[in-house]
């Protein structure tokens, strides 16, 4: 039977039934849209709608039906289109009367916005523990990557020696941009929609306030078009997701090429790589480019559902059906993503004197020859000039560097000495930078990052 019995003579069609239904994946809002039923129910009785005793039963059968939906012994029924539509029918089953009133005053368009938001602010929440797990393991990794340096790139082209924490902290601090927008995300998001109905709200004297902070919201909708209407906070957790996907797909990138015997900064263990079918040799980076290839389908799942929320009118269109699937995908990918490629990472064994030697190049220590001539007066561009004439005469002549910079009338030894392994990360202390002490202040400041956000992640989870 439908919930629109009343207005109709025939039944529904098999293939509307097929086409309609989204209870193949919206079981998983099961235990929010019993909560929401629970505050409806209250809100209800507080109101006088429905009697205390009718609550009380109301109450307890829905307690019933949670216990069942937990066990795994809830019935469904082909004909449960959704998960609100199954669960009404089975309080209805065991309460009779009394359960036919559950929808009093509700319409499932405020029911599922306001499940979904309860959802996605748990899971969101999550997330954001997950962020800053993975940010606590980074700046593990940085401490104990002491004074070690690898050469720093662009375009992937060698350009200075950075130190080893520098590299990982930079990861840290886009990851720490991620946590802000999902904490701004949650707070955007928690605005309870009950008691908006359909689209109008109803003649009978809700009380959308009380329904708010019994879900435990922050407040409740001030237009009831817009409460039914309003994916936004699922096209925001969409984007989040997927800018937290880029990052981690860079991160990725970087794990593929250092694991390169070309690279060879950083090993696998076998726990966290995979083998090839065919060739005995191989051990593969599969976790990291999953990390990569599946952002793409986090991006895909934004821009869908951009797409999904462009043509539509106020208020509640079926459409809208469609912000389960991208947004449960995009959670279970991402959040599946941060745990693996931690779990990656922290296995991994770093080599510091592969990274060492790959930057000892003297070729990686040019802008510090002429950062030199500067302090001695020289005009940038000249000094630029000058030491990319004796990098050139270097190359082409196969002359060592260090010889030509002692050589040279404006440099000498003292400048030759810059080009000693290692000088280069000791001497460079523009805050920020990737100098020894630049590199401590930095580690302070992010360690300041990690313990504000173990506050921010207690007041979202507590909320
Ligand atoms: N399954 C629907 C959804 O996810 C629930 C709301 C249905 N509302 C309606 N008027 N048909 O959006």
């Amino acid at each position: 039977m439908t919930l629109w019995h009343g207005r109709f003579e025939g039944t529904p069609s098999s293939e509307l039934l097929a086409y309609t239904q989204s209870l193949s994946f919206d079981k998983r809002l099961a235990h929010d849209d019993v909560a929401c039923s629970k505050a409806h129910v209250k809100g209800l009785a507080a109101s006088g709608i429905i009697s205390e005793e009718e609550s009380l039963l109301l109450l307890s059968t829905l307690d019933q039906v949670e216990a069942e939906l937990e066990s795994g012994d809830f019935d469904f029924q082909y004909s449960d289109e959704d998960i609100h539509t199954a669960v009404e029918r089975r309080v209805t089953e065991l309460a009779g009367d009394t359960g036919a009133k559950l929808h009093t005053g509700r319409s499932r368009n405020d029911q599922v916005a306001t499940d979904l938001r309860l959802f996605t602010k748990r899971e969101l929440g999550s997330v954001c523990s997950r962020i800053l797990d993975f940010q606590k393991l980074l700046l593990g990794l940085a401490e104990s990557a002491e004074d070690v340096y690898l050469p720093g790139y662009t375009h992937l082209q060698k350009a200075q020696p950075v130190l080893l924490a520098h590299y990982f902290l930079a990861h840290g601090w886009a990851l720490g941009r991620d946590f802000d927008r999902v904490v701004e995300t949650i707070d955007r998001l928690d605005v309870s929609p009950l008691g908006a109905g359909a689209l109008g709200g109803s003649s009978l004297p809700l009380d959308p306030d009380f329904v708010s902070a019994e879900l435990g919201f922050g407040r409740r909708f001030e237009n009831s078009l817009d409460a039914v209407s309003d994916r936004d906070f699922v096209a925001e957790s969409l984007f989040d997701l997927a800018l937290l996907g880029v990052h981690l797909s860079r991160i990725g990138e970087e794990i593929v090429l250092w694991s390169t015997e070309e690279f060879g900064y950083l090993r696998l263990d076998d726990a966290y790589s995979t083998g090839s079918s065919m060739l005995p040799q191989k051990k593969n980076p599969d976790i990291a480019e999953l990390a990569r290839g599946k952002s793409g389908r986090v991006i895909g799942s934004l821009t869908g559902f951009l797409a999904t929320l462009k043509g539509l009118p106020l208020s509640y269109n079926r459409d809208l059906q469609e912000d389960k699937e991208p947004l449960f995908d995009a959670l279970n990918q991402i959040s599946l993503g941060i745990s693996s490629l931690s779990g990656l990472l922290a296995s991994a064994s770093f080599d510091f004197s592969r990274m060492r030697r790959a930057a000892d190049s003297p070729y990686l220590c040019a802008v510090d020859l002429a950062e030199w001539l500067v302090k001695r007066g020289v005009p940038f561009r000249q000094a630029h000039v000058i030491v990319g004439g004796l990098v050139r005469d270097s190359l082409e002549r196969h002359v060592d560097l260090g010889e030509l910079v002692e050589a040279h009338p404006q440099l000498g030894t003292e400048a030759a000495e810059l080009l000693v392994p290692g000088v280069s990360v000791e001497r460079r202390r523009s805050l920020g930078g990737s100098g020894v002490e630049a590199v401590y202040v930095q580690l302070e400041n992010f360690r300041s990052l990690v313990l504000r956000e173990e506050m921010q992640l207690q007041a979202v989870v507590k909320h």
